[in-house]
């Protein structure tokens, strides 16, 4: 048996996409420890879905930092303290700072509501409807010092339908999501 991925789960929301993944490795369809979840936001509801799961957190919270370098820093310490094989974000809503992303080549992975290089950044559903696109999807990708450029691992599309809105199309994505993201980790864990 090979030894499980090491990951650390960045989120600063919900953490649907995160339990999905959680949810894999309790089935056994992922073969991956999850050595800490952490978020910039005190209050996101995937910090307690990741405590209902009996898995460790950790908040650095921004507002208590002087800046964003102070609080950049503190995520950096915490994360190559914990050494993980991969640092998995899941709608984690910050940019990391270059020298995070310097410590970890190809070792920062990315889930992004679009089917990138189209619609980087925010709002992606509702770019892709008054764009009036018929195919819609979601990335997951390496990242690098780029808003959200990196090279690109897998992606899952779906056919945007006449009656959709950017709240349907955002549930729909998010379906893929929760199968994309753990079968591209366990494709990870079996090359490691
Ligand atoms: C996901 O759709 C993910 O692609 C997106 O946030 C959502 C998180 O959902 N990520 C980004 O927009 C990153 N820029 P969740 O909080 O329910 O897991």
């Amino acid at each position: 048996m090979k030894k499980p991925l090491r990951l650390v789960v960045l989120l600063s929301g919900d953490g649907s996409i995160f339990e999905a993944i959680v949810e894999a490795i309790e089935a056994q369809r992922l073969n991956a420890e999850i050595l800490m979840v952490m978020s910039d936001n005190p209050n996101a509801y995937g910090l307690t879905r990741a405590r209902l799961h009996n898995l460790n957190t950790h908040t650095i919270n921004v507002k208590e930092y002087s800046d964003t370098n102070a609080f950049q820093r503190a995520l950096k310490e915490a994360l190559v303290t914990l050494k993980p094989d991969f640092i998995v974000l899941s709608g984690f809503m910050r940019i990391l700072a270059a020298d995070i992303i310097q410590a970890f080549p190809k070792r920062i992975l990315n889930i992004h509501p679009s089917l990138l290089p189209q619609y980087p950044g925010l709002h992606t559903h509702e770019r892709v409807l008054a764009a009036g696109d018929k195919k819609h999807g979601t990335t997951v990708h390496f990242v690098d010092e780029g808003l959200d450029s990196g090279p690109i691992i897998a992606q899952r599309e779906l056919t945007i339908l006449p009656e959709d809105t950017a709240e349907s199309l955002q549930q729909r994505v998010k379906e893929l999501e929760k199968v994309l993201y753990p079968e591209v980790l366990q494709r990870l864990a079996d090359r490691l």
